[in-house]
């Protein structure tokens, strides 16, 4: 066994203890108590900063906070000047998470940076707890991978959230400094992106398999639609005379469902209704709804986009309402380097453990750096297929595997890739 790979078989178990204990102790802090709700830059993501830099410190790696808000740990290599891996996931969560998704990548890394009990690699470990990636605050996603990158604009800045607060501001309200958002904030001679992330779905309890390779993420579009009737008196407006925004939201929403169940591999989601003034005996004089949409095919999901805006559009003028609609976000999909996908498949082999190639239905951070360097993900099954919920679990075992699978690839990239002049560096 070459010198990077560190965990024998009760290390890896120690590791992932290591590991699941932070996850719990991430969880402990939420915006919301009775549920795990962290958003961008909460006082709960101050307290979970706090921790993660104190457990960053203590494994010998340099710590900051970049201007976007992610939290950044430099374990350095055996030469000053030595490339650098960048490992990590989001520490952000939807409204009442669960505790793994996303800080289960960060806690995996850290617990690998942990399991090198202070050996040197010919490259740097860089982990990184990615400070928004949900879209949740600002209806944005991505904005900490985003802002790695240096990727973000003034349309960005200029977004607001629920209370009216501007990204910029919540930045600066943060203690960060705006005036850096726009800068490339990577770490010079990042060489590739590893992210651990647990499944979210239901393909590798069906198979029987803890841990999978992305092969792909598909692409998705998110949409904010206002339909705008007129608010009236629920007593005395007859049927006939009504501008109802809500009913108009809610014929749409069952034709948004039943596009999505025509369409092979398309799925599409009305996750968000807000409806004013939002009072039994009112009719609703606006809904403002939310629209994400994902297909592995960027020319279905445009195809659909089309489909369904057009569809809205249509219903609004029927009832003589109109309908405003502001897209908030675009990805397509995504590729994973072939490269690193090929090695994670071999670090399986080598490590014993049966890894399933799939495709991810969920977003995430490495489909945003993949733009700049190799990324590459490994998933870890989801029980019950269940996330994005406070049941959301992962079993100990099946983080111990990853753990080892991602150990064997760092021996290989110690001892391989670089040894022999790597395409990556
Ligand atoms: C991220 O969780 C997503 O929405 O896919
Ligand atoms: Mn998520
Ligand atoms: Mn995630």
């Amino acid at each position: 066994m070459s010198e990077a790979s560190v965990l024998n078989a009760s290390g890896s178990r120690i590791a992932a203890e290591y590991a699941l204990d932070l996850c719990a102790r991430v969880a402990a802090f939420t915006d919301v108590p009775g549920t795990i709700t962290r958003l961008f830059l909460s006082p709960a993501t101050r307290q979970v900063h706090a921790l993660l830099s104190a457990e960053m410190r203590a494994l010998g790696m340099r710590v900051r906070v970049d201007a976007v808000g992610n939290v950044r740990g430099l374990y350095a290599g055996a030469e000053p000047d030595a490339p650098v891996l960048l490992m990590g996931s989001h520490i952000d969560t939807v409204p009442d998470a669960g505790a793994y998704d996303g800080v289960l990548g960060v806690a995996v890394g850290l617990a690998l940076v942990r399991s090198l009990a202070g050996r040197r690699m010919c490259f740097a470990i860089e982990i990184i707890a990615f400070s928004e990636e949900e879209g949740i605050r600002f209806r944005r996603p991505f904005l900490g991978s985003r802002g790695l990158l240096g990727e973000l604009t003034a349309d960005d800045c200029s977004l607001r959230d629920g209370d009216g607060v501007r990204f910029a501001q919540t930045v600066r309200e943060f203690g960060l400094n705006p005036d850096e958002l726009s800068g490339d904030l990577l770490t010079p001679k990042t060489f590739a992106f590893l992210e651990v992330h647990i499944e979210q779905g239901p393909v590798l309890e069906s198979v029987s398999k803890p841990l999978g390779v992305v092969s792909s993420i598909v692409g998705q579009t998110r949409f904010a639609l206002t339909f705008r009737g007129q608010a009236n008196h629920a007593g005395t407006t007859p049927m006939p005379m009504r501008k109802d925004a809500l009913a108009a939201a809610a014929k749409w929403i069952g034709f948004v469902e039943e596009t999505a169940q025509n369409t092979p591999g398309l799925v599409a989601t009305v996750g968000n209704v807000r409806v004013t003034p939002g009072a039994a005996n009112v009719i609703a004089g606006s809904a403002e709804v939310t629209l994400d949409v994902r297909h592995a095919s960027d020319e279905a999901r445009w195809a659909a986009v089309k489909i369904l805006l057009r569809g809205a559009e249509s219903i609004a003028e029927a009832r003589g309402i109109r309908v405003a609609i502001v897209e908030t976000s675009e990805q397509n999909a995504v590729e994973m380097d072939a490269v690193l996908r090929e090695g994670l498949m071999r670090a399986a082999g080598n490590a014993g453990e049966a890894v399933q190639g799939m495709t991810s239905g969920a977003g995430h951070d490495a489909m945003i750096v993949a733009r700049q360097m190799p990324a590459a993900m490994l998933f870890v099954r989801s029980p019950g297929g269940i996330s994005h919920h406070a049941s959301e679990s992962v079993l100990a075992g099946d983080v111990e595997a990853a753990l080892k699978v991602m150990t064997a690839l760092l021996a290989e990239l110690q001892f391989e890739s670089f040894g022999r002049g790597n395409t990556w560096a």
